[in-house]
């Protein structure tokens, strides 16, 4: 169980991004927003419709009423279920993450995922660099 920041750094509107390696290596962008509940969810930083567009391409998630609008089309997701319903992306769901809070401290407790850093994957790091040849 890693912590990956404390409840307060997730903004009311947008989104905490952080990144994590995926079992085989990969590295995948992850968000933290608030739902219209005000609970906290975590997604996997890409929409369902084209999954190499971001939601957060690094200035935060565009967020409505809890929900995150895909910047592309404008689909929006439901920040409590992942669902969306409308758009080019309806009857599709982000992809999900497994996170714990504990008073103030979010975990990610999903054991397929291991924390990175906050933030998001460096340009470096990102698919087709020359860094991934290693893999
Ligand atoms: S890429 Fe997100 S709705 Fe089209």
């Amino acid at each position: 169980m890693e912590r990956i920041t404390t409840t307060d750094e997730v903004p009311e509107q947008g989104s905490f991004l952080f990144t994590v390696t995926e079992s085989d290596g990969r590295e995948e962008e992850v968000i933290l927003i608030r739902d219209s509940e005000d609970e906290i969810a975590a997604w996997k930083n890409f929409c369902q419709h084209e999954i190499d567009q971001r939601l957060d391409r690094g200035n935060g998630a565009v967020t409505r009423d809890g929900g995150v609008i895909c910047p592309k089309h404008g689909s929006i997701f439901d920040g409590s279920t992942g669902y969306c319903d409308n758009g080019k992306a309806a009857g599709s769901t982000l992809a999900e993450v497994d996170i714990t809070i504990n008073r103030t401290d979010v975990y990610l407790t999903d054991d397929d995922l291991a924390f990175e850093h906050v933030g998001g994957i460096s340009d470096d790091d990102m698919p087709g660099s020359s860094s991934h040849l290693g893999f």
